[in-house]
């Protein structure tokens, strides 16, 4: 079965990651539950190459570009990228991105393991500035949950004008809205959980990178540090991928639909949506996201106790943490202790699912006046 990287991506979707096909073979990879394989290969141990996991990693390879490793989670993944850093190595990252890298990039900190220039992604100037002495500028866009969007194109192409590493976190955007690597950056990362996989019963991550040189340096440091994904995982997250675009493209059209309606409800004060024309970051990311993707966040007009009622108050959208499934989830994401102090108390994420645009907006419209 081909995996040709110039086909569309639903054509790549359905179609990679296919064992060889001949009379009676299976459609499937299987999936392959060995810890230890006969001597004289390629594998050798299950810690160093599953071929669940290489059929998985060559779907997400025929989508973002490059060459793909996958990981027991997205943190894995990103703490891949941070370990292969030398002690003291300077990182340039957003000072609004998703808790979890934030939080790592702390604990690296304060640790002195690392030094981490928190900048507004949003500021291109800034993080350009930024960028001298540093070794990895690590870019979250649009970020989580802010949907702020780095000037991919003008940063990227910044960093390597300096020699600067460039890892983008590619998970709200998707290789469906923004191709990180044909825009010049070193990595690309996604945590496979959410839109990949789409069904909100894998944690997994990936990294893809075009250069070789990267690609055999974090292989070697998986191997010995074991963030190795599941092949049951792998399985799924695979299976998921072949509806991804079609998931991906009926939730962003319903997120466009209810950021506007958001919009104009009474009991909504601002709404952040790329895909709005009215946007912040509408502009800047229409010039190279070919989407805006499935995430609308929005402020209620209420206090931290009212939105968290809102969120109880819902009947379809379920109230849970998480996102890119076909299930619509929404929070408050100041209920986490370590979200960032600049998200605004009463900041609702709510990811949208594939559920109908108007059973989803009764439900909202009536959650929204329940906690009045
Ligand atoms: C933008 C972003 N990056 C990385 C992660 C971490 O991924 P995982 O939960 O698969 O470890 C998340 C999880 O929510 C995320 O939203």
């Amino acid at each position: 079965m081909t995996s040709d990287k110039s086909l569309s991506p639903e054509t790549i979707a359905v179609t990679a990651g296919r064992p060889p096909f001949g009379p009676d073979s299976a459609l499937n990879p299987p999936i392959s539950l060995n810890s230890t394989f006969v001597a004289g290969g390629a594998v050798g141990y299950g810690r160093y190459g599953n071929e669940t996991w290489l059929a998985l990693e060559e779907a997400i390879s025929a989508l973002e570009g490059g060459k793909t490793l996958t990981y027991s989670s997205g943190m894995a993944a990103v703490t891949a990228v941070f370990s292969t850093l030398p002690v003291g190595a300077k990182v340039v990252a957003s000072n609004q991105g998703y808790s979890g890298v934030m939080t790592l990039l702390g604990n690296y900190s304060a640790a002195n393991r690392l030094q981490v220039a928190f900048v507004s992604i949003t500021d291109t100037d800034q993080v350009i500035k930024e960028l001298s002495g540093a070794t990895l500028l690590w870019i979250e866009s649009p970020t989580n949950p802010g949907l702020e969007v780095a000037d991919l194109p003008a940063l990227i192409k910044a960093a390597k004008a300096s020699g600067v590493t460039v890892a983008v976190d590619n998970t709200f955007a998707t290789a469906l809205n923004q191709k990180p690597l044909a825009l010049g950056a070193d990595i690309v990362m996604n945590s496979v959980t959410k839109y990949l996989a789409g069904h909100s019963d894998v944690v997994l991550g990936s990294l893809s990178t075009s250069d070789p040189v990267h690609f055999k340096t974090l292989e070697d440091a998986r191997k010995f540090n074991g963030s190795i994904p599941g092949p049951f995982e792998a399985f799924l997250a695979l299976r998921g991928i072949r509806t991804f675009p079609l998931r991906f493209q009926k939730s962003s059209e319903t997120a466009l639909e209810l950021a506007k309606r958001l919009s104009a409800h009474p009991l909504v004060t601002r709404v952040r949506y790329p895909g709005l024309p009215t946007d912040s970051e509408h502009e800047k990311a229409k010039a190279f996201m070919k989407g805006f993707g499935a995430i609308v966040s929005f402020e209620y007009a209420g206090d931290g106790a009212q939105t968290d009622k809102v969120c109880e108050s819902s009947k379809i959208v379920t109230y849970a943490t998480s996102l890119g499934g076909v299930e619509s989830l929404w929070e408050r994401r100041r209920r986490w202790p370590i979200e960032s102090q600049s998200v605004p108390e009463s900041l609702i994420r709510l990811s949208v699912g594939c559920e109908n645009v108007d059973d989803l907006w009764a439900d909202i419209d009536a959650a929204l006046h329940a906690a009045k």
